[in-house]
């Protein structure tokens, strides 16, 4: 392991001792017996969780909501051979008007919990300037999923900004430190009623990478010392809501959705690999999620400066969970970190460019991740598949995985699924579908896709039982059940 270990993964050592002591005993009881969550019927286990887990599903503002002119996405969506498809977001899944239409299917569906975000556009259409129309959009909107107990976790900032944020530099200008203060209270006094489980920022390193270092999403910048000013601010914002957050609302649970991958080396026998998938993982991994719990922000993001306001300023770890990516060092690729990112080719891939399904990721991500003490949600995991041809046994694999995870010892708290509905793909536009309901944008009608109808068989039973998995991917009831 390289010298680059951060202060962050200490806590871990720790963990991995009672995830080995959790598994000693595991293996120490014979089968057939029911042993924790496990109850064996027909010589397989049904998989159990606990009692108050959560069943969901994750969605974000200019993603489903449609028209939202008011932001730097919806400008940039405009310029052309922007989007891969050359579609623009336009209605979407038309959330503005139709939201609880979904949250009836969400319900119907055995959910019992929905991620959605605010369209910081819509509820400051200027600075200064507050909607009240939009506030009391977003009311009825809570409202209605707690009508429907579906309890709420909001996102206050899920890559859209306000177009006079941009326009004054975004996040590269300190001014949004509390810019983005101030909105964070206005929702929280407006809104802190309806729910308590809040995201300030989802994906941070994603939103850098993409905007400026690859250029491909607004503000279309090149330039890795622009990225890690953002990256600073972001901290800063983080910091600074998350106080303001606690101080209006004494139960509320702050956190960020963190993009998190597993980084392998291509060749494990290779020293320049392992080094090359280590650095990546801790650039893009570990700085942020350090940054706010032990509020150092290291190299290459800064000088070990501390910022106060950002030690310990996570109640939760909000996980969001994709892929993995296999490393080789390349000395070509500075600007990379001297990596060079694929995909293993022995593993099952989804859509072209989304990469492996790796199942045993989200296991080794929880509990690493369970090393910093706090509760996890799985805040994201999900497949671009326009068939519906993977996404069950995707659904059930990644599931096992949290199940596996929860039974070592890792407090996962529940598990929301990319995504509700078909909806506008960022810079992939309609080209891929995530949704567990399949929407035809035109005329907004729906259609349950048959991943629905399982994942709602999952979160009604809170088990994977034989049954389900013997119905719908029997080709992997050996791998994920005993
Ligand atoms: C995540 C984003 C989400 C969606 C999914 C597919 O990285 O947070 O908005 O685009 O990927």
């Amino acid at each position: 392991m390289p010298s680059l270990s951060p202060p962050c993964l200490r806590g871990l050592h720790a963990v991995s001792l009672r995830v080995l002591c959790v598994r000693l005993a595991a293996s120490a009881v014979s089968k057939p017996v029911s042993r924790g969550g496990n109850i064996l019927t027909n010589d397989r286990a049904t998989l159990r969780f606990p009692e108050d887990f959560l069943w969901g599903t994750a969605t974000s503002s200019h993603q489903v909501e449609g028209h939202n002119t008011n932001n730097d996405w919806w400008a940039w969506e405009q310029l052309p051979g922007k989007i891969s498809d050359g579609t623009t977001s336009g209605p979407t899944a038309d959330w503005w008007q139709r939201a609880e239409e979904d949250f009836d299917r969400a319900a119907a569906l055995g959910q019992n919990t929905l991620r959605l975000s605010l369209e910081w556009s819509r509820i400051q259409p200027q600075e200064g300037e507050w909607d009240e129309a939009a506030l009391g959009r977003y009311r009825q909107m809570l409202q209605g999923l707690l009508d429907r107990g579906i309890t709420p976790m909001v996102t206050l900032h899920h890559f859209t900004n306000p177009l006079w944020l941009a326009e004054k530099g975004g996040w590269e200008n300190p001014e949004v430190v509390p810019l983005f203060d101030r909105y964070a209270s206005k929702v929280v006094e407006e809104l802190g009623d309806l729910c308590s489980l809040w995201c300030t920022l989802n994906e941070p390193l994603i939103y850098i990478v993409f905007g400026y270092i690859y250029g491909t999403w607004p503000p279309g910048v090149h330039d890795l010392l622009r990225g890690i000013r953002v990256f600073r601010n972001m901290v800063r914002a983080h910091a600074r809501a998350y106080h303001t957050i606690h101080r209006l609302q004494a139960d509320a649970q702050v956190s960020i959705a963190r993009h998190l991958r597993i980084f392998d080396p291509a060749n494990r026998e290779s020293q320049a690999d392992r080094w090359a998938a280590r650095l990546l993982e801790y650039v893009f991994n570990d700085a942020f999620l350090g940054a706010v719990t032990n509020g150092r922000i290291d190299p290459p993001f800064g000088f070990w400066e501390v910022i106060p306001q950002a030690i310990d300023s996570l109640d939760y770890i909000g996980v969001n969970y994709y892929s993995r990516d296999m490393v080789a060092f390349d000395i070509t690729q500075p600007a990379s970190f001297f990596a060079r990112r694929f995909a293993n080719p022995d593993s099952e891939f989804s859509m072209e460019g989304w990469g492996e399904v790796y199942p045993e990721g989200l296991y080794r991500i929880l509990v690493e991740m369970s090393g910093y003490g706090k509760p996890l949600y799985i805040t994201e995991v999900g497949i671009p598949d326009n068939t519906d041809q993977q996404r069950p046994s995707f659904i059930l694999s990644h599931a096992a995985a949290t199940h596996r995870a929860i039974q070592e010892g890792v407090p996962v708290k529940g598990f929301y699924f990319w995504s509700l509905v078909d909806n506008f793909e960022w810079a992939e536009g309609y080209s891929a579908r995530f949704g567990l309901i399949d929407v035809d944008f035109e005329p907004q009608a729906r259609k349950l896709k048959e991943s629905a109808r399982l994942y709602a068989e999952i979160a009604k039973a809170n088990a994977i039982t034989p049954e389900i998995v013997e119905k719908w991917a029997p080709e992997i009831i050996d791998q994920i059940l005993e």
